[in-house]
């Protein structure tokens, strides 16, 4: 590491491998503001990241699991005020309020900027300030694209560098006057001389803030996942759509996998569902044993950057897919080895776990690894936790939005282009929201307008992975209602756009849209389809009708779109009937008469910049709804 004490404002010292006076003149203005002990320019090799581990071991903000269950790996538990991303503390601070719109929180910036140094000021004190350089997407490549994030937390910078490329050779890509994204960070909680401090310190006051004009980003306060880590949400989603929107291209709440039948035709689809809906397990999917020499394999499981390209070969314009992360930071609750083997695998080592519960061997465990839950645990705020006293209180051992950090390397079904700069070219599109109710299993919209509808006006059941009330529905279009950094009108218009831009060019290239639920309940509240490997199932149909472009492949049309009959998917190895079939595939004119209303409300909302198709669609669905 390369340490540097702060003296009373001196001028900072940069290792000579930071070759930009306007980032080392940058990091001393923020110093400057923010008075840190000391200053670390993090170079990103594994001998900083065993050193920074070791020492978060030493102040009880990690816990080193048992080397012999869980190599090389850790647990940090967080304050129980600081545990997943806060929406109503987001701002998007566009120069005018139109350009935020109105489902992102605005402040004017000028405004904000006073907030800001007030809060800032001081706030590092006696603690240290790491500059922390990452590239999201492969290093070098044309469409990468660079952030350095200052921090004063030093579990950030451990996720940091599994979750980017980070390091030394981001320099290197930045020279002496390649740009970066700025992205400021602290947890808020400056250290008197000789104070302890808590092992996970944060504020009671939080501001995530995204400056798209000047393309900054300030966070105070948290330190937990999307609130931190800058490269991710803030950045990856907030910011690069705002970039996307100004360059034609898209930055997307997406997984992105490859399919591969046995006949070895390969496809690649991007799918967006909400937060903690089944992204992670999608992406890494395996097929029922029935559906031999399919293959699923993972680009990404959270992020997608996707632009128009031409393709060498044929001159044809499609849509080309990065994943702009290097690892995962997943949901833990209900992940095991029969819903997701692959996922368990990815972290059987070198993983950072957080607010889950803690073995008596040391090892970790959550609700839904295991059947059985163990006779005792330690949950994820420290306490005794055995399954009476669960029963009694309704503790839960680990925390609902409980995550772990893993490299994607260690992901045992990485598609082999995952990190291509050149991406991947995409087939289809699906959006997927939580609902046990009125949306069916699966529709293929019949054109590029229907499919930006049916992804506008999503609605979803809220999860853990946002602060607020739980499993209600909301709108959450495109899954994208916590991270469009602009005015969520003037997104669908550059989604209509991009459409016309591809039809324009290579008609045939056009991605098909399609929405899927997995969540449908039963009279019981049980989820009816069976989920996970087999939305194989589904995936396949889609398949067919992207390889079927004379449309042959058995569908029905119905209101919104087309969908499977029964007789159209592959059921082999699954004991799944007709009548089950019905409940989940089921459209109820009653139901989409209320959900029509809904879409009204939130077009109601939108109106400013609405794109007027998108209006008329409704109209149209809701004549047919009357008829
Ligand atoms: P973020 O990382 O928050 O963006 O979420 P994600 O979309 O990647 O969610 P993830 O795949 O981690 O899934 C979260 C939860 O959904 C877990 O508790 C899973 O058990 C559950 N889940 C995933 N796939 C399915 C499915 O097909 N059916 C059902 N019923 N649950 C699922
Ligand atoms: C999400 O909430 O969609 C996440 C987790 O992927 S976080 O990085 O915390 O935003
Ligand atoms: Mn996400």
């Amino acid at each position: 590491m390369n340490q540097s004490t702060m003296k009373g404002g001196s001028a900072i010292h940069a290792p000579a491998f930071v070759r930009q006076q306007k980032l080392i003149n940058w990091v001393a203005e923020i110093a400057a503001l923010t008075q840190p002990a000391n200053i670390v320019w993090c170079d990103g090799s594994q001998e900083e990241y065993d050193s920074l581990c070791a020492a978060m071991v030493a102040t009880g903000t990690l816990k080193k699991l048992n080397p012999s269950k869980r190599p090389n790996s850790f647990l940090a538990c967080s304050d129980p005020s600081d545990v997943a991303r806060v929406e109503d503390r987001t701002f998007i601070c566009s120069a005018s309020k139109e350009d935020a719109g109105p489902t992102n929180n605005w402040m004017e910036p000028g405004e904000m900027r006073a907030t800001l140094s007030n809060l800032f000021a001081g706030c590092m004190q006696g603690r240290t300030l790491y500059v922390v350089p990452f590239s999201m997407g492969p290093l070098g490549s044309p469409i990468a694209h660079i952030g350095v994030e200052l921090s004063d937390s030093p579990y950030v910078v451990a996720n940091m560098r599994i979750m980017t490329r980070m390091g030394r050779a981001v320099y290197d890509v930045l020279g002496t006057d390649g740009e970066f994204v700025p992205c400021v960070h602290s947890v808020g909680a400056p250290l008197a001389a000789g104070q302890q401090g808590a092992a996970w310190p944060c504020n009671k006051t939080k501001y995530i803030v995204h400056f798209p004009q000047s393309r900054e980003i300030w966070s105070y306060g948290s330190g937990y996942g999307g609130n931190a880590l800058l490269g991710k949400k803030c950045f990856a989603l907030r910011i690069a759509s705002t970039m996307g929107r100004d360059q034609d291209w898209l930055a997307e709440h997406m997984l992105i996998l490859g399919v591969e039948s046995p006949e070895g035709k390969k496809h690649y689809v991007a799918a967006a569902f909400p937060s903690a809906c089944g992204k992670t397990n999608f992406a890494m999917l395996i097929p029922p044993a029935s559906f031999e020499g399919w293959k699923v394999t993972t680009v990404g499981d959270d992020i997608a950057w996707i632009k128009p390209q031409v393709d060498e070969k044929t001159g044809d314009v499609r849509l080309y897919a990065i994943n702009p992360e290097a690892g995962y930071f997943g949901v833990a609750p209900g992940t095991n080895e029969k819903t997701n083997y692959n996922c368990m695998a990815s972290m059987r080592e070198n993983t950072i776990f957080t607010n889950v519960a803690l073995t008596d061997d040391g090892d970790v465990w959550w609700e839904g690894l295991s059947k059985e839950a163990p006779a005792h645990l330690i949950d994820w705020q420290g306490r005794d936790w055995t399954p009476a006293i669960a029963l009694e209180t309704g503790a839960k051992a680990a925390h609902p939005n409980a995550r772990f950090t893993v490299a994607a390397i260690q992901n045992p079904v990485i598609d082999p282009a995952w990190d291509d700069p050149a991406g991947v070219p995409i087939s289809a599109f699906i959006f997927g929201g939580r609902r046990s109710t009125t949306v069916p299993l699966v529709t293929e919209a019949r054109n590029w307008l229907e499919g930006v509808y049916m992804a506008a006006t999503m609605g979803s059941e809220t999860t853990a992975a946002a602060a607020g009330q739980m499993g209600v529905v909301r709108r959450d279009p495109f899954a994208m209602l916590p991270f469009t950094g602009y005015n969520m009108s003037d997104y669908f218009q550059h989604w209509l756009n991009i459409g016309k831009m591809i039809t324009a060019a290579s008609p045939l290239q056009l991605p098909k849209i399609y929405c899927v639920n997995w969540f449908r309940t039963d009279a019981d509240g049980k989820f009816v389809w069976p989920g996970f490997g087999d939305n194989m199932r589904v995936l396949k149909w889609i398949l067919e009708r992207i390889e079927d472009t004379e449309g042959a492949t058995g569908g029905i049309d119905h209101l919104f779109g087309i969908s499977p009959r029964f007789t159209d998917l592959k059921w082999d190895g699954l004991d799944f009937t007709q009548a089950q079939f019905d409940i989940i595939t089921a459209i109820d004119k009653n139901a989409w008469r209320e959900e029509l209303k809904l879409h009204t409300e939130l077009f109601e909302k939108l109106q400013y910049h609405l794109p007027q198709e998108l209006e008329a669609n409704r109209q149209a669905l809701e004549n047919a709804l009357s008829s």
